[in-house]
């Protein structure tokens, strides 16, 4: 089975979705360490409750480089392959970022492209949207701009606030992110990945004389 490491800082709701799935049997990958820049992350209790390896180290005083490396040692320490971003709430190094490109999942609440960054959901309501939702999406150096591996749309009712509605992406954000996982370490991506970004590449070189 594929060994993964899951970054969370806050509840690791869904950290938990990918813990459980990974223990159907016919599961192909399972979590090697749940690390956290956060030692009061309650996710990290979760974890160690059910025989997880665990780290933990805040960032206040480190630089993001050495607060990275020193993640991503216990991330290889632990044998990982891939690194599933939930709710970690830490922009990471593009260094780090390069050396797992491919390897590195995030989950966003939002149906990305739109609402990238922090208060998606009040974002969503605002803008009177017929639907919110989440997306898992590979990383790239650019925040929540990677391409995007699967989504599912949650409907907005009238009345929601912010809260009500992360409630039921929640459980959305739980379905998805176990079987975008699964999907990463069982298909080859990096060459889909690739030939998404012809366009792209070929745009950014330089014209020919
Ligand atoms: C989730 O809703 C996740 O999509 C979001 O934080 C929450 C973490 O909840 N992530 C981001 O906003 C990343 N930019 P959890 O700790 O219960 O999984």
């Amino acid at each position: 089975r594929a060994k993964v490491a899951v970054l969370i800082s806050g509840t690791g709701s869904n950290m938990a979705a990918l813990l459980y799935a990974s223990r159907r049997d016919d599961c192909p990958y399972e979590i090697v360490l749940v690390g956290s820049n956060d030692p009061e992350a309650g996710g990290l209790a979760l974890a160690k409750a059910e025989g997880i390896a665990t780290f933990a180290l805040p960032h206040k005083g480190m630089k993001r480089a050495e607060h990275d490396a020193a993640m991503e040692r216990a991330v290889l320490d632990a044998g990982a392959q891939y690194i599933a971003l939930a709710g970690y709430m830490r922009i990471l190094s593009p260094e780090f970022v390069s050396r797992w490109e491919g390897r590195m999942l995030n989950i966003h609440p939002s149906l990305l492209p739109k609402y990238k960054g922090l208060d998606t959901h009040a974002r969503a309501i605002e803008a009177g949207d017929s639907h919110a939702g989440c997306s898992v999406h590979l990383v790239t150096a650019e925040l929540d701009d990677g391409p995007v591996l699967g989504q599912t749309p949650v409907a907005v009712v009238p009345g929601d606030t912010p809260a009500t509605l992360a409630g039921r992406v929640l459980f959305a954000e739980h379905q998805l992110y176990s079987r975008m996982l699964e999907k990463l370490v069982t298909r080859p991506f990096r060459a889909d990945w690739l030939l998404e970004r012809v366009g792209e590449i070929a745009l950014a070189l330089p014209e020919a004389e």
